[in-house]
């Protein structure tokens, strides 16, 4: 990094009157638990936390850390909200799991808050993101051979794409870091790779992949993984693209969705509706669950028998995502997701000015942020590093950027603490590399 001038270096982490730790629960795990007999299939920081209330986490130590990663995008209420604590206790009470050989009200009733708040009628409850969106590409295959064509078999994705990490989903973007040496990849799935993500650009690569042998088009309205990739505005493209081929529009809400962009679906924001929707991460507000949403039409396409779970919809998951849907929908919930987002925009639009050298631009829409740290300068792991040392949880993305997805909660104070922070999580970055420079320049 080149040298640089900064002024008023704030290099201590910034703090809140608030900062007093509450008590971790008393039947808490040891805290000389360790990593010994679990997979290394995740490289983890090295930070655990005892306890949440609200958007703040409390590490072994006391630290209290304000979380803008919300376990990526999935504490949608925060933590320890009263309402979902409430919900899960009296459902622990009455009972946890019945099969679905039975009918199950609690899902019922997730059905019909989902149903009645989404273009969907008719809704399938699973258990993680990935296995909503493994759904839809069966439903999507299975709803073709129901209408005739069981050669309309391929789906068409869009590069940059996450869709989870089953065989299906991995096959469906290619990447390699998500497929190396998991050997034969499924067969069925055509990757777009638009030159730049214009509505026109990401249409008409995608309407070059259309044959008579393409089912759907599967597409994450923002991209999440993939750096934060706003394509919102190319879905009226796709959707006519759709309606004119006899194709399906199947959008992967597992990151966008349950409130995250401002409205209860990212694809709202395009006035245009999918035939199916994968949706999961905020629906529990940290409770696992997923959902796949359908229209009348499209649900037909899974008869008696075609696809089921066992855990899928069980009472527990079901009534906090009742509470949770609750919550969202409440008149002022989504104005805070949209004014608390504007609120960041704002203070990092200040902050690429201010400090060019070190931040880009603002991505996303909502409380689906992502900033772009300047390549040429600082990667995003330095900035989430520094951010952790301002006592500010967030996650890396594509693209050099840093995910900013805190809670939908999230107040004004608590936003102005995250600019602070980043602000100087920014400023000390900055100096340590003028003092490489110098000390580079001295020797
Ligand atoms: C857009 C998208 N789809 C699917 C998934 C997979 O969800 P899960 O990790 O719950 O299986 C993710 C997870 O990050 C995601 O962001």
């Amino acid at each position: 990094m080149t040298s640089t001038s900064v002024t008023s270096p704030v290099t201590t982490p910034v703090t809140t009157s608030a900062d007093s730790a509450a008590a971790p629960a008393a039947n808490a795990p040891s805290q000389t638990a360790s990593t010994e007999h679990l997979f290394h299939n995740y490289a983890r920081l090295n930070r655990a936390f005892t306890h949440g209330q609200g958007c703040w986490l409390y590490d072994e130590q006391g630290t209290r850390m304000l979380d803008v990663m919300a376990g990526i995008g999935v504490n949608s209420l925060g933590h320890a909200h009263p309402k979902l604590v409430d919900t899960l206790k009296d459902q622990a009470e009455r009972f946890w799991h019945c099969s679905n050989l039975y009918h199950i009200r609690e899902q019922e009733q997730l059905a019909e808050v989902l149903a009645r708040h989404s273009f969907a009628d008719k809704v399938l409850v699973c258990n993680s993101g990935v296995e909503a969106v493994e759904g839809m590409i069966k439903l999507a295959r299975r709803w073709q051979f129901e209408q005739g064509h069981p050669e309309r078999q391929r789906i068409i994705t869009v590069d940059g794409a996450f869709h989870g990490r089953t065989l299906a989903t991995i096959s469906a973007v290619r990447d390699a870091k998500l497929t190396l040496g998991f050997g034969h990849l499924l067969d069925g799935f055509d990757v777009a790779t638009p030159s730049d993500t214009t509505p026109q650009e990401v249409a008409s690569a995608v309407e070059a992949l259309i044959t008579d042998q393409t089912a759907g088009i599967m597409i994450e309205p923002v991209q999440g993984e993939g750096g934060v990739v706003d394509l919102i505005d190319s879905l009226p493209l796709l959707r006519g693209l759709a309606d004119r081929h006899g194709i399906l529009l199947l959008l992967d809400e597992v990151q966008s969705g349950v409130g995250r962009t401002g409205k209860l679906y990212a694809h709202e924001w395009a006035g245009v509706a999918p035939d199916a929707l994968a949706t999961a991460k905020g629906l529990g507000g940290g409770f696992p669950i997923g959902a796949l949403l359908a229209t009348q039409a499209m649900a037909s396409g899974f008869p008696p028998g075609s696809h089921g779970t066992t855990f899928g919809g069980n009472p527990l998951a079901s009534s906090v995502a009742v509470a949770v849907l609750e919550e969202l929908t409440t008149p002022a919930f989504l104005a805070n997701v949209i004014e608390r987002g504007e609120q960041i925009v704002e203070g990092l639009q200040s902050l690429c000015r201010k400090y060019p050298q070190a931040l880009v631009r603002h991505r996303g829409r909502g409380l689906f942020c992502g900033i772009e740290a300047n390549a040429a300068h600082i990667t995003n792991l330095q900035l989430m590093h520094a951010l952790l040392d301002q006592r500010v949880l967030t996650v890396p993305a594509r693209d050099n950027v840093l995910r900013l997805l805190p809670p939908l909660i999230i107040t004004a104070a608590e936003v102005e603490f995250l600019l602070r922070a980043l602000e100087g999580a920014v400023e000390s970055l900055l100096l340590e590399s003028a003092d490489a420079s110098a000390r580079e320049t001295a020797t």
